[in-house]
């Protein structure tokens, strides 16, 4: 038996290709499903430019998709889930040693690098025609979400940059009132989406003046602004910084409130440098308490509340938010960058 996967040879650039493989492995996890769908992202087109990514140890070809979708088909009793059930598989595992975040449930928080993660980082992805996964690494999406629940992942993201900054926020009195994400992406419009549902004033930073962008802001509730940090205004309490341009998230600093907190999400290999006032960029982050974070991947707790957000979240929202879903067969469209879009998903099966 064999099924159809969009593999990559990393380092290799350009070496994407659709191919037959063995089914899944049983060593994936004992919960086998049929893939619905798989959102492609920033990591998934750097690993196709052979610039990221890592096959599994042993092998050359890696699966590649990290954003989820499956149905599943057959899993064991008592593991939680039964034949029909949608499901999301979470991206990273543990690193061996572990080390002590690690063994806490807290791989996104890994200190030594050793970690895998599912179609990135040595392990295979979801980009097939089935993939396995084990139950205790794994949330149930909300039949009622439909195909929409392959957002989950990349809602997990921004769900855990805003939990570290209330988690930062409360070491004092917090009463946060205005949140500025930076970049209107997936990510950052999701972010704007969890802003909201916590009844921030968002706004909402790009650079683009027109189309989905803006209108996928505004119809959140969120302010929307084309262009520089200053036309976006100051005093803000939380930023959720979506770009990884690297002068707009030194220059954020400065559009922080007092005791507000910046969670950068977003990196960039544009290898930018600028001269910086450091001192009076230091001076500004003590005398005002700022906090600067960084914070990548998400664990179980990040992917529950992105399935309640996601819940909660108008399907209508969501659903103009994935502007392609591409068939597997057209697999090369879906890593491509065309103008205006948002989400892209490859769609494999049917709900
Ligand atoms: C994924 C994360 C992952 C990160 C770094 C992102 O695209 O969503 O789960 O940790 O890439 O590899
Ligand atoms: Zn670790």
């Amino acid at each position: 038996m064999t099924m159809l996967a969009l593999t990559v040879r990393p380092p290799v650039p350009g070496s994407a290709e659709l191919v037959k493989v063995p089914e899944p492995d049983p060593a994936d996890g004992t919960v086998l499903c049929e893939t619905i769908a798989v959102g492609v992202d920033g990591t998934d087109n750097e690993i196709v430019e052979g610039q990221y990514g890592e096959p599994p140890a042993g092998k050359d070809r890696l699966i590649l998709g990290h954003e989820s979708l499956g149905r599943v088909l057959e899993a064991p009793s008592g593991s939680g889930y039964a034949p029909g059930d949608l499901v999301v598989g979470f991206v990273r595992r543990p690193d061996p040693v572990p080390c002590d975040n690690c063994a806490a449930g807290e791989w996104d928080m890994c200190r030594n690098g050793m970690y895998t993660e599912r179609g990135i980082k040595g392990r295979d992805g979801f980009l097939s025609e089935r993939f396995r996964i084990e139950p205790e690494f794994a949330v149930k999406a909300d039949p009622a979400l439909g195909r929409l629940a392959v957002l989950t992942e990349p809602t997990s993201v921004v769900a855990k940059a805003w939990e570290h900054a209330e988690r930062v926020g409360r070491r004092a009195r917090w009463e946060p009132r205005r949140a500025l994400i930076t970049g209107a992406g997936p990510l950052g419009l999701l972010g704007a989406l969890l802003g909201v549902q916590r009844r921030l004033e968002v706004h909402v930073l790009d650079v683009v003046e027109e189309g989905l962008k803006p209108l996928l802001a505004r119809d959140l509730g969120a302010v929307y602004h084309a262009g520089t940090l200053e036309e976006a205004g100051d005093m803000f309490d939380v930023v959720v910084e979506c770009t990884g341009v690297g002068p707009l998230v030194f220059h954020a600093i400065e559009h922080l409130a007092a005791n507000g907190v910046m969670v950068l999400t977003g990196i960039s290999g544009a290898g930018r440098t600028r001269e910086l006032a450091v001192d009076v960029l230091n001076k500004d982050l003590v005398l005002a308490n700022k906090a600067v974070v960084g914070s990548v991947n998400a664990n179980r707790r990040h992917y529950e509340q992105a399935t309640e957000a996601l819940a909660k979240a108008d399907p209508g929202w969501l659903d103009r938010l994935v502007k392609r879903w591409v068939p597997l067969a057209a697999w090369a469209e879906a890593l491509e960058r065309r103008e205006g879009d948002v989400k892209t998903v490859v769609e494999i099966g049917r709900i």
